[in-house]
């Protein structure tokens, strides 16, 4: 729209200022946020901003296809990829703790990033950070600017406190909605701009259990099966998200073909909610249930049941850890 476009370009213009002939670094999440930020400083100051990519190997599938090869075509954007699943496994190795995981993920992330940061200063200074921030946080955090401190909330783990760069923030005016679509405007592939809330520490916090390779890879497959089918009976939109998640220390037996099963089961944690301060269990219809138990059974392998999580917020929370 009209609007969109002048608040898009009001917005370019305003980092073109800030930044000068400066150059600016920016990690991308895979969510919408941080991809629309991303897009807004390419648009302004080109290859002057170098991304960065920790593909952590706790995305969903198709996630880092979709920033390495969707968002890059879509807006030219510099990146550097960074592989990191081996390292993040190994660190994660043997942990099951909820809010352990959270820190380790955090801290690897950290570690990664400045390892990029470094490599990417090395070809000249870079000043400057963008990140993602909107509106709502700036209110929820006092709207104070200035230092590169996030709610550990709110992205993995959160970036260290003593980042000696200026904060390019070119969202913090708009809302989510108004984020959406001004990734729309910048051209960013569907799927990024419409993507449901996900948390940093990924597919990490979604396994009951410790992480590993194997794990991950089914409830990738259970995760990718439940968005499909939700998306097919066009309830994105209606659902704020849906968590999948792994119950990998459990075990429940059942009986498959011709003979008994010794699976895991997974959970489906579908909710309503304005904020994700609170949030309902969201009414999905039986027929979709019912389609993603049954694919979820017959295509993936070592899971035999499924169940639904009917619990408000408060007094659950939206993901299990
Ligand atoms: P809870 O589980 O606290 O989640 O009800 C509320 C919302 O926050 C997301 N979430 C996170 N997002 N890093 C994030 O970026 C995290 O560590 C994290 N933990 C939870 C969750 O998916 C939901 O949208």
């Amino acid at each position: 729209t009209w609007t969109m476009l002048n608040i898009v370009e009001d917005a370019v213009e305003a980092v073109r200022q800030q930044v000068g002939d400066g150059r600016a670094i920016c990690a991308l999440s895979g969510g919408v946020d941080s991809a629309v930020a991303a897009a807004m400083v390419q648009r302004a100051i080109g290859d002057r901003l170098t991304c960065v990519f920790v593909d952590h190997g706790l995305l969903r599938k198709g996630e880092a296809e979709q920033v390495e090869r969707d968002f890059v075509r879509a807006t030219g954007v510099k990146l550097r990829v960074v592989d990191a699943a081996d390292r993040f496994l190994k660190a994660l190795d043997g942990v099951s703790d909820p809010e352990d995981k959270r820190k380790i993920i955090g801290r690897e992330f950290i570690r990664v990033f400045e390892d990029e940061q470094r490599a990417i200063m090395a070809d000249g200074p870079v000043d400057f950070l963008v990140q993602g921030t909107l509106y709502p946080d700036v209110v929820e955090s006092g709207g104070g600017t200035g230092t590169a401190n996030i709610k550990s909330h709110h992205n993995v783990g959160g970036l260290p406190e003593d980042l000696q760069f200026k904060l390019v923030e070119p969202l913090r005016t708009l809302f989510k909605d108004e984020v959406r679509r001004a990734g729309e405007e910048l051209g960013l592939p569907a799927a990024m701009v419409w993507r449901q809330p996900f948390p940093g520490p990924g597919l990490g916090i979604r396994i009951v259990g410790e992480v590993t390779r194997e794990r991950l890879d089914l409830l990738r497959e259970a995760d990718a099966i439940a968005r499909e089918e939700l998306s097919r009976a066009g309830l994105d939109r209606e659902i704020w998200q849906c968590p999948v998640v792994l119950l990998a220390d459990v075990r429940s037996v059942g009986v498959q073909g011709d003979g008994r099963t010794y699976g895991h089961p997974v959970v489906l944690r579908p909710v309503t909610s304005e904020d994700a301060m609170t949030a309902d269990w969201a009414r999905v219809p039986y027929d979709v249930l019912s389609r993603i138990s049954t694919r979820i059974t017959n295509e993936v392998r070592d899971v035999n049941r499924v169940v639904v999580d009917i619990t408000s917020k408060p007094p659950g929370t939206i993901e299990w850890e």
